[in-house]
């Protein structure tokens, strides 16, 4: 067990290429923190120079109260899942267990003990002598899985380990990850691109945006109150709505000649009312409805507002019929209105109950 401390920790490749520019990060012992962030953005890179496969340009990586950079990957007390799985494809999975203890000669007894608890925990004690090529890709993640944990490591790392399995898989694998994290109580860190998965597995969320930090907190406190319109759009499915200052002022948002603002509203901080019926603290748009997308219990309805091409999204409850071309009406709280900085993309309205 061991908490992570990442003090301005900064990466440069040959070739000057900024990666990671000035991260600082603490992670509780026995927490689950998700690194979250579009494609390029860092993510790798920074789990890399915690795991010791990639060269730290400047700032301290520490692991349990010790400061790792000069550290192998082999004498941190991490353990690394991958998202190919890197399982010996001529070994069987026993071997694949074995091997890395195999190495750091660990006694034969205390190796067996282990493989066969990672193997209960990990309901494959009946693959252990199957091959790699003879499981399927849920089955290849658990052994990737058990390799970690055999090792009973001070922390996990996991760089998209979900990425190649489908999506009925990836929410079972994701559920799954969640559960073991929380029996074993080792600290953890996870990257991945898929926000759904961030929110549903952090107990620290922290998102990555061209190398810096954005914004760290708990899935809910990002959700709800994020402090910039990137974490905003980049947090929450389908995304919030975002107005800009001149398309509010146009639709009557707010009063021309108030100070400049961009903003945002989630689809299911708004709903369709039927002429005047919204209430005096709700704010009212006149949209034309350009999209319906059914999800089965719920529809979201996307509408354009007036001759801008911003498109606003309205959760509905139930099955929409609505159709391309229809004017409809949406009202949204006035409190559930996010204020950004236009320049910036700063939060600068307080939310309310925050
Ligand atoms: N070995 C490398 N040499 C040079 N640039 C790299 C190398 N690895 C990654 N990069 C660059 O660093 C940035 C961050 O990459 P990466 O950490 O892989 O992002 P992510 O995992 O968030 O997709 C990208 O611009 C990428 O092109
Ligand atoms: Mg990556």
């Amino acid at each position: 067990m061991a908490a992570i401390e990442l003090q301005d920790v900064r990466k440069v490749y040959a070739g000057n290429v900024e990666a990671v520019k000035g991260v600082s990060l603490s992670i509780p012992d026995g927490a689950f923190a998700v690194l979250v962030g579009p494609s390029g953005c860092g993510k790798s890179t920074l789990l890399r120079m915690v795991a010791g496969l990639e060269a730290i340009t400047s700032g301290t990586v520490s692991i349990g109260g010790r400061v790792v950079n000069d550290l192998e990957p082999a004498e941190r007390d991490i353990a690394m899942v991958f998202q190919n799985y890197a399982l010996y494809p001529h070994m069987t999975v026993r071997r694949n267990l074995e091997y890395g203890l195999r190495n750091r000669r660990t006694p034969a007894e205390e190796i067996a003990r282990r493989v066969d608890e990672a193997a209960r925990i990990l309901d494959i004690a009946g693959l252990l002598d199957r091959r790699p090529g003879q499981l399927s890709g849920g089955q290849r993640q658990r052994v990737a899985m058990g390799r970690a944990i055999v090792r009973e490591p001070a922390a996990f790392l996991f760089d998209e380990p979900l990425s190649n399995l489908d999506a009925k898989l990836r929410v079972a694998m994701r559920a799954e990850i969640r559960r073991l994290q929380r029996r074993l109580r080792t600290t953890s860190l996870y990257v991945t691109h898929d926000q759904l998965e961030a929110m549903t597995l952090a107990d620290v969320l922290v998102v990555l945006n061209a190398g810096r930090i954005e914004q760290s907190g708990t899935p809910m406190e990002l959700y709800e109150r994020p402090a910039s319109l990137f974490v905003a759009t980049f947090i929450g499915s389908p995304a919030m709505n975002v107005i800009p200052h001149g398309a509010a002022v146009a639709a009557g948002l707010v009063p021309q000649g108030a100070p400049e603002a961009t903003l945002g509203i989630r689809p299911e901080h708004m709903r369709l009312v039927e002429g005047l019926a919204a209430s005096g603290d709700e704010a009212v748009v006149d949209l034309e409805v350009s999209g319906v997308e059914v999800v089965g219990a719920e529809s979201y309805v996307t509408g354009r507002l007036g001759s801008s091409a911003v498109e606003i999204s309205v959760r509905v409850p139930g099955h929409s019929r609505l159709e391309p071309g229809t004017p409809m009406r949406a009202a949204g709280g006035r409190a559930a209105f996010l204020r950004f900085d236009p320049q910036s993309g700063a939060r600068i309205s307080a939310v309310s109950g925050a």
